[in-house]
């Protein structure tokens, strides 16, 4: 089974997926460097562009078994996606923190507050979950994803997160 765990740079994917023990863990990144998919560079947004469909032709060499982790894992035809949430007030900390400049910090939060990851994570993939990362320490996140590995799905369904009345007092 492939397992994507997606979400909004900034989110605490690779920090939970480090903690995930019951099935390898690929980190998507590294996949565009080992098959050679990167397209171009988008110098405004400063980040390469990725060459998708290779990259998804290219994980049939791979073991069927694993954890996709990165914020496109979802793109890659996993029969899974679980997207990380994270509020888009304590998401901003988050980034903050690493040193990202306000710009991108901006165009991350606003992706989360609307819910871009989850949008396309529903319109390409059958089984979609949703974990709410924001009062949660990586361990815990990382409970969660084996959780839904091993088949609850119930409690982290999509639709089980929303920032609309975080968003709602912005104005
Ligand atoms: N559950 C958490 N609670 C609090 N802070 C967290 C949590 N998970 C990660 N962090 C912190 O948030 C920052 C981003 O985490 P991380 O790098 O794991 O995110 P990411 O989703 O992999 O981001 P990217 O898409 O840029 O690779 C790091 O500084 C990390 O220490
Ligand atoms: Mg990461």
């Amino acid at each position: 089974m492939r397992i994507a765990v997606t979400g909004t740079p900034g989110v605490g994917k690779t920090s939970a997926c480090s903690l995930v023990k019951s099935m390898p863990v690929v980190h998507v990144n590294d996949l565009v460097d080992r098959f050679d998919a990167a397209s171009g560079y988008d110098r405004k947004r400063k980040t390469r562009e990725v060459d998708v469909t290779k990259l998804a032709r290219s994980l049939s060499k791979l073991d069927d078994d694993a954890i996709l982790e990165g914020h496109f894992s979802h793109l890659l035809k996993p029969d899974v996606a679980i997207v990380l949430r994270c509020s888009p007030s304590v998401l901003e900390k988050r980034l903050k923190r690493k040193g990202w400049d306000e710009k991108k910090i901006r165009e991350n939060v606003e992706a989360e507050a609307v819910d871009v990851v989850l949008v396309e994570a529903l319109e390409n993939v059958a089984d979609v979950c949703e974990i709410d990362t924001t009062h949660k320490k990586p361990g815990e996140v990382a409970k969660a994803i084996e959780d839904i590995i091993a088949g609850e799905r119930n409690k982290y369904r999509a639709g089980n997160v929303d920032w609309s009345e975080e968003v709602l007092s912005w104005f």
